[in-house]
């Protein structure tokens, strides 16, 4: 394990909208109730483009490292910890993970089990917690409902698609070209409509002809549009994101005349207000993997060094799958 602090660093913003700088690591105490991990990978994230480029609605002071999640072992345990050195942990942050040593707050840690790489943690991440929280916990979602997932070879739909699988669920989807609807199918969808087609919503209606039971929305805009005029009586729209840039506001009149219910998700706030969904979605998780029912897609791999190489891909939209960063390789 790399023990000494002079091997450590991070790769960090020193001006928005400047590449990213490798620095050496200070010495620094460790908190009451943190672990100091010593990272084996990193991911990669679009907010981690729109933090270094002063976009996003976080705004660190200078410098700062970027990075959401991390996995590895843990070397130092702070005062009043519950956790203990030598352990394998996936760790999600607000920011600081492009580093090859973190110290992050107890409620922010994860286990990992024996046969799950922290390649494959830091794949599933926040978005694989966030899929979970949006179907189970806020969705109800159970064994034998129809589910459409827009965006379903996205990260965060992607994960949608294998967990609701997982539980059961008759799964469909929707995604613009045809090797993400490819993608989809292949990870559990039974029909991947393209969203680029106007006829999509009418094809629907031959697999779900009452509607859908739920639907996982991270687009917004015109699928959300549709989403409302599609989902069954008494269906939820979950409320995930806007990929499309576009917030929707409208077909209020839909929510009242079918019963249906908007369901709104938001993961940060969940390490303040309900960590316990947090550890019990990640349990479940780990379960899947294991089992073989939920597997992470890696996208590329690069070294923590070559940061700003994995910011542009995610920028340029380049790859499909997670952009993975390993320390020390
Ligand atoms: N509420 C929460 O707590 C929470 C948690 C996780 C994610 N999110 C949000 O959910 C959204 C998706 O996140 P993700 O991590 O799954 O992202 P992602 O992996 O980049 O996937 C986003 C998908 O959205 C679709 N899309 C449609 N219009 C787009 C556009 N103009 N630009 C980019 N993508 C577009 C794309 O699929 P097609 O090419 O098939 O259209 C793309 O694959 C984001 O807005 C994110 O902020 C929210």
């Amino acid at each position: 394990m790399r023990g000494e602090l002079s091997e450590h660093f991070a790769m960090v913003v020193e001006e928005l909208g400047a590449p990213l700088v490798k620095v050496p690591l200070r010495p620094r105490p460790l908190m009451p109730g943190h672990v100091r991990i010593t990272v084996e990978v990193a991911g990669c994230n679009f907010f981690d483009s729109l933090l270094m480029q002063g976009r996003y609605q976080l705004r660190p002071n200078l410098p700062f490292s970027p990075g959401g999640e991390v996995a590895g072992v843990i070397a130092r345990t702070g005062r009043g910890s519950e956790y203990e050195v030598g352990q394998r942990v996936l760790a999600v942050l607000p920011f600081g993970g492009f580093s090859s040593q973190v110290d992050v707050a107890d409620e922010r840690v994860f286990l990992l089990p024996d046969g799950v790489s922290a390649e494959s943690a830091v794949a599933l991440g926040t978005q694989a917690q966030s899929a979970h929280l949006g179907l189970f916990h806020r969705g109800m979602l159970r064994a034998g409902e129809k589910v459409l997932v827009h965006a379903a070879a996205g990260g965060t739909g992607l994960c949608a698609v294998q967990l609701a699988r997982a539980v059961g669920a008759e799964v469909y989807g929707t995604a613009s070209k045809s090797e993400k609807q490819e993608l989809a199918v292949s990870h559990g969808c039974r029909r991947c409509f393209s969203s680029r087609d106007e006829s999509w919503p009418k094809l629907t209606k031959e697999i779900a002809p009452e509607g859908f039971d739920l639907i996982f929305d991270p687009v917004g805009g015109d699928l959300y549009r549709e989403s409302t005029r599609l989902l069954a009586w008494g269906g939820r729209l979950i409320v995930v994101g806007f990929a499309s840039g576009d917030i929707p506001s409208e077909a209020m009149n839909r929510v009242m005349l079918k019963n249906i219910s908007l369901v709104g998700l938001h993961y940060g706030p969940y390490f303040e207000r309900g960590p316990q969904y947090l550890q019990a979605a990640h349990s479940d998780l780990m379960r899947w993997v294991q089992d073989g029912d939920l597997t992470p897609l890696i996208g590329r791999r690069y070294r923590l060094e070559q940061a700003n190489e994995a910011v542009e891909t995610i920028r340029s939209r380049s790859s499909v799958g997670k952009v993975v960063m390993h320390v020390g390789v």
